[in-house]
């Protein structure tokens, strides 16, 4: 008999079949996010379930779904699971590291040149029929080549970044929980640096590293004075990891010169106060969002699902001390 799972969100039509080859399948088309109750009781009788970030995978749902034993997100960032409980009861956690990394990269360098030479802004004027002529103090930006570019969190992402970097002739530093392998240090060609120093040394400051507790507000007003009024501040990683508030504090006083945002506190709500800003570029949090790689991201979650419910250890397991939580 083949077990029965649940896919919360659309996903793509190859994922369906997948899935269908080897469970019974309870599957979201309709992509309407479920509330915590809708999810729990969609969950009862299921073995596993295929999330996306906007599923809230917590103790107060797992509590109530006995039967579940794994949960495979669909996404790289999994601060949406309470790993912790999952672990306490018996359930594997997966993610999709590695398939997304270069589209998330290629768009951050696009994040940093639009936010560095007011792209969006220039094409909401252009728009607007402001545009009457050419002139030489015209939308004046900053230079992305050759300018410092920090960056915090240097993982796979960061890394690759730092890579594309290169290629505009950037200065790269980086600070991280861990300091990073000399060699990828020298591939990359980024120096480890301290948190306040890059803060008071980059041109661009970007961060790619993890929402935890330990992160939140890892920007907020005093991160945000020891920048440079000229300076940029890229956010790809998550909200609340910035401080909205403080951030655009700092955007209408000027403080420093730009922001440029994928990721925002309690999205998809945004601040209204970036709204009247014209000095931040605003996106929707689709860093990954290519077909190739959210397709690779669907399928990476759903052969995590099929590994944890045939007895394999799956690919991208990150709690495996779940064995030593299940009831005999
Ligand atoms: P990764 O390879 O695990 O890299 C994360 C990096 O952040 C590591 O260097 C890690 O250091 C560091 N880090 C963790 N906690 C830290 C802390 N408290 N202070 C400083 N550095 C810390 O992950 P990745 O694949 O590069 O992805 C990074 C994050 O990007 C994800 O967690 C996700 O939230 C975000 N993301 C966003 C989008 C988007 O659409 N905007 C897309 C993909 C990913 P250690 O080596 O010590 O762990
Ligand atoms: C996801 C992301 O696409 O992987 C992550 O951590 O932030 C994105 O790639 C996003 O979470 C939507 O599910």
């Amino acid at each position: 008999m083949k077990h029965k799972i649940l896919v919360t969100r659309e996903v793509f039509d190859e994922t369906l079949e997948f899935l269908s080859g080897h469970f019974e399948v309870d599957a979201n088309q309709a992509d309407r996010l479920y509330s915590s109750d809708e999810l729990a009781a969609k969950l009862q009788g299921k073995r596993g379930v295929q999330t996306q970030s906007s599923d809230r995978i917590d103790a107060q749902l797992l509590e109530k779904c006995p039967g579940l034993r794994a949960v495979c997100n669909t996404a790289v960032g999994y601060n949406n699971i309470d790993i912790g409980a999952c672990t306490r009861h018996g359930v594997m956690v997966t993610n999709t590291p590695g398939v997304l990394t270069d589209s998330v990269a290629d768009y951050s360098i696009g994040m940093i040149i639009a936010t560095c030479r007011r792209m969006t802004e220039g094409e909401a004027y252009l728009r607007k029929g402001e545009w009457k002529g050419t002139f030489l103090k015209q939308m004046l930006g900053q230079d992305v080549h050759g300018a410092t570019l920090g960056i915090f969190g240097f993982g796979r992402i960061g890394q690759a970044i730092a890579r594309r970097a290169r290629g505009f002739d950037m200065k790269i530093l980086y600070h991280s929980r861990t300091r990073a392998a000399l060699n990828d240090e020298t591939e990359a060609g980024a120096a480890y640096t301290g948190k306040d120093e890059l803060l008071r040394q980059a041109d661009i400051v970007l961060l790619i590293l993890p929402f935890t507790p330990e992160t939140q507000h890892f920007i907020s007003a005093r991160e945000l004075a020891l920048m440079k009024p000229s300076a940029v501040l890229i956010n790809m990683a998550r909200g609340g990891i910035v401080d909205d508030a403080a951030l655009i504090d700092a955007l209408k006083k000027k403080t420093i010169w730009a922001a440029g945002l994928d990721v925002y506190e309690n999205e998809p709500k945004v601040n209204p106060g970036f709204l009247q800003l014209h000095n931040v570029v605003l996106s929707p949090h689709i860093a990954s969002a290519s077909e190739p790689t959210r397709k690779a991201m669907a399928m990476t979650a759903a052969k995590n699902l099929v590994a944890a419910l045939s007895g394999k250890t799956p690919p991208n397991l990150l709690n495996p001390d779940y064995k030593n939580f299940l009831q005999a």
